[in-house]
């Protein structure tokens, strides 16, 4: 790991193991951020690694579709290591229009799965795809999802998250490419784009506006904090089995409604409203979600026995620092909400 290339590290989780890569001793080599900045990439993200660490840290601004561009950032910057994160990630968003899902998430990852091939044959490359659990498709109320459930995806971005994991599975089958994968649950933290449950919960409920709650808003995710995320990635980046897949949970399963009231509970606690209201009462029940997964839940023993990794923050704990980091950056919140984003909210909820 001397010249890391990581896709996507202006967004959310991408921008978090940045920090965590500089802030991890055993690391001591360079970072070459590619990103294209869609709305979800903001290099505000990475304040403070550019300055601190101007020599061990570029950016790049490209598309990972841009196949040239690519192959001169291998070229130029020596890469033998990559990290895969930069995705089209939002669900709601790959209902409405699937386009860039399609392009980004199995285009993108074909042509950088294409370019390490090339680079390959002259020095041995390493490529970690960042993946998610909603490939393996909804839980009943029993079981856990494990690296051995079958892939059956429902949306079109989780369909194309699943695509591209078979195509980097056979990269390294085929090609013999060292390949890993990670297919984590629902993540939360700084710096996360706030249309997703939690920050957009977050963003409303301390601006007294409606929560809302898809359909009953008893569909089940595991929650996982991103520092967390980002101590498996290394983890299993340095020493995951090559070719191996490691599902990554945070012992957290929780329905969406828990999740909700347990923001609005603590905001009352550290932020109280001005006009004395009780948060909870701007929970809005609305149309559900079509095709909406009803549970997910991970079994990460593989993790924990191959590798010794388990969840250090719990709900408790990591929701306080989540919730207490978007009080402290409401002009980041602001500017991302600015621009495409508004545009986007504006066509499909006319606000
Ligand atoms: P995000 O939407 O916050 O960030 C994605 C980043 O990728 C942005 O900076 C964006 O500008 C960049 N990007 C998009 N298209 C690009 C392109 N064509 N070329 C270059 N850059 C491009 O996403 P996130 O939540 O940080 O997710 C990161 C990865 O983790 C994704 O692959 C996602 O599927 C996966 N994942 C996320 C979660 C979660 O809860 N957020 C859970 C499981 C897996
Ligand atoms: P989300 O954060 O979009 O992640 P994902 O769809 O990848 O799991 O949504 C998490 C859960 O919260 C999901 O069950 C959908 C639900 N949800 C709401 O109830 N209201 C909302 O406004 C959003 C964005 C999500």
């Amino acid at each position: 790991m001397k010249n890391i290339l990581v896709t996507g590290g202006a967004g959310f989780i991408g921008s978090n193991f940045i920090h965590y890569l500089f802030s991890e001793k055993s690391f001591t080599g360079r970072v070459v951020n590619v990103d294209k900045l869609t709305y979800a990439g903001n290099p505000e993200n990475l304040d403070g690694i550019s300055d601190r660490f101007a020599d061990r840290y570029v950016f790049e601004q490209a598309d990972i579709c841009d196949r040239e561009s690519m192959a001169a950032l291998f070229e130029r910057y020596e890469i033998d290591t990559v990290c895969h994160f930069a995705a089209e990630s939002h669900v709601d968003r790959s209902i409405a229009d699937p386009d860039a899902f399609i392009m980004t998430n199995i285009m993108g990852t074909y042509g950088l799965l294409e370019t390490v091939r090339r680079f390959n044959a002259s020095r041995a490359i390493h490529f970690h795809h960042v993946s998610t659990d909603e490939v393996y498709g909804s839980l009943g109320n029993a079981g856990f999802f494990t690296e051995e459930t079958p892939y059956r995806p429902n949306s079109p971005y989780s369909a194309s998250k699943a695509s591209s994991d078979h195509l980097v599975r056979a990269y390294g089958e085929t090609y013999g490419l060292s390949v890993t994968t990670s297919n984590c649950s629902n993540n939360y933290g700084p710096y996360q784009f706030p249309e997703k449950l939690i920050p957009l919960i977050i963003e409303n409920a301390l601006n007294e506006k409606p929560l809302p709650v898809y359909g009953d808003g008893r569909n089940i995710r595991d929650w996982l904090f991103v520092a967390d995320h980002c101590r498996a990635i290394y983890l299993i980046m340095n020493q995951g089995k090559r070719g191996g897949m490691y599902a990554i949970g945070g012992r957290c399963e929780m329905e969406n409604i828990q999740v909700v009231t347990a923001i609005c509970d603590l905001l009352d606690e550290i932020n109280p409203c001005r006009s004395g209201k009780k948060r909870r009462d701007l929970i809005t029940f609305v149309k559900d979600r079509p095709g909406h997964d009803r549970r997910y839940a991970i079994d990460f023993s593989k993790l924990h026995n191959e590798l010794g990794w388990e969840p250090q923050e719990s709900f408790e704990t990591g929701i306080r620092k989540t919730i207490l980091w978007y009080l402290d950056h409401p002009a980041w919140v602001d500017r991302v909400k600015s621009g495409e984003y508004r545009s986007w909210m504006n066509q499909q909820y006319g606000e």
